[in-house]
């Protein structure tokens, strides 16, 4: 049987992801594609539960080798439990968020060394990686304000401006460093932009 696709989505907080999957599952539901969304930290039972522990705002105390030692756990039971078996089946999965947040969080935003992320993701997943990841970029101050609409924030929206504005230059230098996977999006537009150009890139994907 032919093998499923893996896409990941990235960007930092109020960027929009959750309705462009919503769009892109319904795209890809339409070509008759068996669609699976998940989200990380989270995507299974387990990987939840670990996701509450890292989004607590009363774990003020986790330290930041436990947190990134947290988001991999999590991100392990996910891809044996539920992406891998997917793919395999022939499903096409698509992950709000996945490892390249770790290195933007954990690593350009925290400050620990990318070196020692590497050596956990080769741990986790070997060289798996993406088939596509797109990155919804926009000015943090944008994203910020539509995050705090959405409702109370978390432990990592509890950061402040610097913290995300090293998150998105994170992102944006791992999508230079491996633009064969990553495609740019221009998140400040319109949902109907964004909507548009993310099709575009999804039709192209598709051939
Ligand atoms: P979520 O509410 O899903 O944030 P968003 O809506 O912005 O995607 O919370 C996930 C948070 O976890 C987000 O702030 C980024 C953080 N995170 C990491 O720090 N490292 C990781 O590896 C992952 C997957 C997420």
């Amino acid at each position: 049987m032919k093998q499923g696709k893996f896409i990941t989505i990235e960007g930092s907080e109020g960027a929009g992801k959750t309705t462009q999957i919503n769009n892109i599952k319904d795209f890809l539901d339409k070509q008759d594609i068996e669609v699976i969304t998940t989200r990380e930290p989270g995507g299974t039972l387990i990987s939840e539960k670990i996701r509450e522990i890292l989004l607590d705002n009363n774990n003020t105390e986790l330290c930041t080798d436990a947190e990134m030692l947290l988001v991999f756990a999590a991100r392990s039971q996910h891809l044996h439990e539920l992406i891998l078996p997917a793919i395999e089946q022939g499903k096409w999965v698509i992950s709000d968020r996945f490892t390249d947040s770790s290195f933007a969080y954990q690593g350009y935003a925290r400050g620990l060394s990318l070196e020692r992320i590497k050596v956990l993701k080769q741990w986790v997943q070997g060289d798996y990686n993406p088939d596509l990841t797109l990155l919804f970029d926009l000015p943090v101050e944008v994203g910020m304000a539509r995050a705090k609409k959405r409702g109370p924030s978390d432990r990592f929206e509890q950061e402040k401006l610097d913290f995300f504005e090293r998150v998105r230059q994170g992102f944006l230098s791992m999508s230079y460093l491996e633009s064969d996977r990553y495609e740019v999006i221009d998140a400040q537009q319109t949902e109907l932009q964004v909507s548009e150009q993310v099709l575009k890139i999804i039709k192209r994907f598709l051939k």
